[in-house]
Parts: structure tokens; C-alpha cells; sequence
């Protein structure tokens, strides 16, 4: 079989990437481990950034996004018992995030590949990629009723996230890799109860940091700080809305946390991690299968957006014959990787509490979340980076 770019993953770089390659006249092959349920199901991130809406606009993929997103024009910062808005609009000049689940987007984009006869194959056993450094590499894996397929393509774009195949093809001497574990894990719930709140909360507390986020109007989605080798065992549903309810409260208010069932519970380990470069011969990658940011900050997935947002325009160059955006994608997307991956590990040491920190880690921290709350500059400086730094060039 031949197509001019295999792309391994079906996550939302695989899936954006080859609609954007589809807008270019390029046809690609998605190959994907899990099953489209699977997929369309698992809870992740719930934030877009100002570019990253307007990327998923102007691609024509924003029909739902813009009926059922909620634009959020700021955050809320808690810490010693007081909660302080950090306005992005006032801050930015009109910017803001929109709260729309990466489910929704995968959900959205793999309709749209199918409807438009994109081919997406899931269930796939076994991929591999090989001949990277010709300019034929080929990809293969086993389809769902265990025939094995080969796909000579002119790229191959790894999209398969921090446990996949293709970043290990790549020669290990040939990478520089930076990794940074945090000593403590989320846990996140997702719970059927209108959220107590408009905006996001992200709270620092003496017994660790807490998220109220949320995915509509009904449904809340909240995070704690646990231990990182924590067995999700240990957290029965009363004990997490005790600790939510403990970290989110403001002494002195009537605000109260509105509990609810929960629908979903998970513990996401918390790292950062850049390979560096994303490109090895004609294998390009993208989102976390070159990258990993802590939560804090909800990056991780406006990072793959921006990734394939240049990977897409470089792929179709190269298949013209001019290899120069191919040549540029890697530094280009590290630098806005790395601002990613500064803010997220800034959010993540402001607002946890680390085992074993003594009281001036806390003063240090808490003079820092004081700064943000009380100075322009620093608050800009938060709100530049939670919408989008720098701007998606859309
Ligand atoms: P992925 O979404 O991981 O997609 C990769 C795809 O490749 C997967 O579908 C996988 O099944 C497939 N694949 C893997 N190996 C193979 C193979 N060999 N063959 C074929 N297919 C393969 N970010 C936030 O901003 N906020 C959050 O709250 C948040 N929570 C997260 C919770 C968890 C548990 C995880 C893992 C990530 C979370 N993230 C969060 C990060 C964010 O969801 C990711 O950055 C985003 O999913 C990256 O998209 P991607 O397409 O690069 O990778
Ligand atoms: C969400 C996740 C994040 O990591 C974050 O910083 C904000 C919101 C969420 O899942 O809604």
C-alpha cells in the first residue's frame, strides 16, 4: 500500500494532524492501538487556548466547539484562605481560554476523518516503523481481523504519545532527552454537579493543591494533589470530596462545594519530559510522543495542537520537493515546547506542596502567589502564558 504520510496515534495530533494534511490535497493512514470507544472515552485535558480555538475554527472543526465550549476570561487563585480572580481579558487584551474536553475533540475530528473518508484504522496490533532515513520509510501493523499491512509513505508522523513506538526508532544516541519526575500524582474526578464555581480555582493548601475545573454547566471536574505511588483503593469517593471540600474552603464565605456522583476517577503520574529533536529522517514527531508537561497549567494538549499546526503546512512542502519547513519544524516547535514546559513546572512547584517541605518552601511559595495576585506585571505574566505564548501565528 502507499500513502503519502502514515501517522501512528489517533490521540488529537494523529487525528488533527491528517485533517489538516486532507485541507493540504495530502492523504494519510491513521493506525491506532485502542478501539474508537476507547479513544472517544478517555478522560483527559478540558482547556484550549486562544490560538488552539481559533486553529480548530479556521480548520472548520469548531461547529460543536463553538455551541457547547464555555469561553472563561480568567482563573481563580487560592492560597491562605483567600481567592483572587486573575483577569486574562483585562490582562491580555482580550484574551481567553474556552473549557471544551479533549474527548469532544477527538470525538469531533474522528467524525469529521470518517465522514470526509479519511482512513483511520483502529484496533491495530503490532505497528512498526522502519527505513526512516530513506526516503520511502515504511509503516506496518496488523489490522483488527489480523491481516498485516505494509504502507510505503513519502513521512511518517509519530503521534503516539509518551508510550509509543516511534520516539524509541530513533536512535538513542541521537537524542537529548530532559526529564523531570514530581515527587506527588493528581487525582481527578469527573462528577455529575454543576460546578460551584464560573471560572477555574487552582488552590494552594497546606495539605497539597486542589482544581475545581469543570466540562459543562452540569457536570464538574475536579483534581487533589495525592502521593505519587497512591492505589486509588485508598480514595473512596467520601474521603476525595472531604479533601475538596477541606483545600477549596474560604473561611469567612458563604461559598460552599456542591458534591455530586462520581463518574469518573483517575491518578495521572506527573512529569516533564522534552526529546529533543522531533525529527529523525523523514519521521516527524508530535503532542506527547516528543514532550510531557506536569497538568498544571492545562499545556499538554495546546501543545500537540501547535506541534501539528506546523507539521501539516512543513509535511506539504516536503512533498513538493522543498524540504526547508521540514528542516526548521523541530527548533521551531521546541522553543514554544519549552515555554510550556517552564510554565507548567513554574504552576506545578507555586502551587503543590512537596513531602517533606519545610514552612520556607511555603512562605516562598506564598509570597510568589501573593506577587501574581497584586502585580499587573507578574498576573500578565501568568495570563500570556495560561492563554497561549507565544500566539499560534492563525
Ligand atoms: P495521546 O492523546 O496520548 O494519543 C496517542 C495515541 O497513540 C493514543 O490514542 C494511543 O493509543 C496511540 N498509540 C500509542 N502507541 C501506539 C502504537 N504502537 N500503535 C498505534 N497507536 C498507538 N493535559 C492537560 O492539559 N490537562 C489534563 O488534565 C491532562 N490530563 C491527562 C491525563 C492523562 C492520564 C494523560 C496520559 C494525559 C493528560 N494530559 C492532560 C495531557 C494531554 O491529554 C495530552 O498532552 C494529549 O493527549 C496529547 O495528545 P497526543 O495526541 O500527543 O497523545
Ligand atoms: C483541566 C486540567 C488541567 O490540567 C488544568 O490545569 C485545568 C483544567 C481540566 O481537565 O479541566
Amino acid at each position: 500500500m502507499r500513502a503519502q504520510v502514515g501517522i501512528v496515534g489517533a490521540g488529537p495530533a494523529g487525528l488533527l494532524l491528517s485533517h489538516l494534511l486532507a485541507l493540504r490535497g495530502v492523504e494519510s493512514v491513521v493506525v491506532e492501538a485502542r478501539s474508537r470507544a476507547y479513544c472517544e472515552a478517555r478522560q483527559r485535558a478540558g482547556v484550549l487556548e486562544d490560538g488552539s480555538v481559533r486553529l480548530l475554527r479556521a480548520a472548520g472543526l469548531a461547529g460543536r466547539l463553538d455551541r457547547q465550549g464555555l469561553e472563561h476570561g480568567g482563573i481563580y487563585l487560592q492560597f491562605a484562605g483567600e481567592r483572587h480572580h486573575i483577569d486574562f481579558r483585562a490582562l491580555t487584551g482580550g484574551r481567553t481560554v474556552t473549557i471544551y474536553a479533549q474527548t469532544e475533540v477527538v470525538k469531533d475530528l474522528i467524525a469529521q476523518r470518517l465522514a470526509q473518508g479519511g482512513a483511520v484504522h483502529f484496533d491495530v496490533t503490532d505497528t512498526e516503523v522502519d527505513r526512516l532515513e530513506s526516503d520511502k520509510p515504511v509503516l506496518r501493523y496488523t489490522s483488527s481481523d489480523g491481516r498485516r499491512h505494509e504502507v510505503v509513505c513519502d513521512a511518517i508522523a509519530g503521534c503516539d504519545g509518551f508510550h509509543g513506538i516511534c520516539r524509541p526508532a530513533i536512535p538513542r544516541h541521537l537524542l537529548t532527552v530532559n526529564e523531570r519526575e514530581y515527587p506527588y500524582a493528581w487525582l481527578g474526578i469527573l462528577a455529575d454537579v454543576p460546578p460551584s464555581t464560573d471560572e477555574l480555582i487552582y488552590a494552594h493548601h497546606a495539605r497539597g493543591f486542589a482544581l475545581h475545573s469543570l466540562r459543562s454547566l452540569t457536570v464538574s471536574r475536579l483534581y487533589l494533589q495525592v502521593d505519587r505511588d497512591v492505589s486509588i483503593e485508598s480514595w473512596p469517593d467520601e474521603r476525595v470530596w472531604y479533601e475538596l471540600r477541606t483545600r477549596f474552603e474560604l473561611p469567612g464565605s458563604r461559598w460552599t462545594l456542591k458534591e455530586g456522583p462520581v463518574l469518573d476517577k483517575s491518578v495521572t503520574p506527573m512529569r516533564s519530559f522534552v526529546s529533543a529533536p522531533m525529527r529523525y529522517g523523514r519521521l516527524f514527531l508530535a503532542g506527547d510522543a516528543a514532550h510531557i508537561v506536569p497538568p498544571t497549567g492545562a499545556k499538554g494538549l495546546n501543545l500537540a495542537i501547535a506541534d501539528v499546526a506546523m507539521l501539516a503546512p512543513a509535511l506539504a512542502s516536503l512533498l513538493r520537493g522543498d524540504l526547508g519547513p521540514a528542516r526548521a519544524y523541530s527548533a521551531a516547535c521546541l522553543s514554544r515546547v519549552w515555554r510550556a514546559t517552564h510554565f507548567s513546572w513554574w504552576m506545578t512547584t507555586m502551587l503543590h506542596r512537596a513531602p517533606g517541605a519545610d514552612d520556607m518552601e511555603a512562605q516562598l511559595q506564598l509570597s510568589q502567589l501573593r506577587y501574581v495576585a497584586t502585580s499587573p506585571a507578574a498576573a500578565t505574566s501568568l495570563a500570556e502564558n495560561y492563554t497561549g505564548y507565544p500566539e499560534l501565528p492563525i
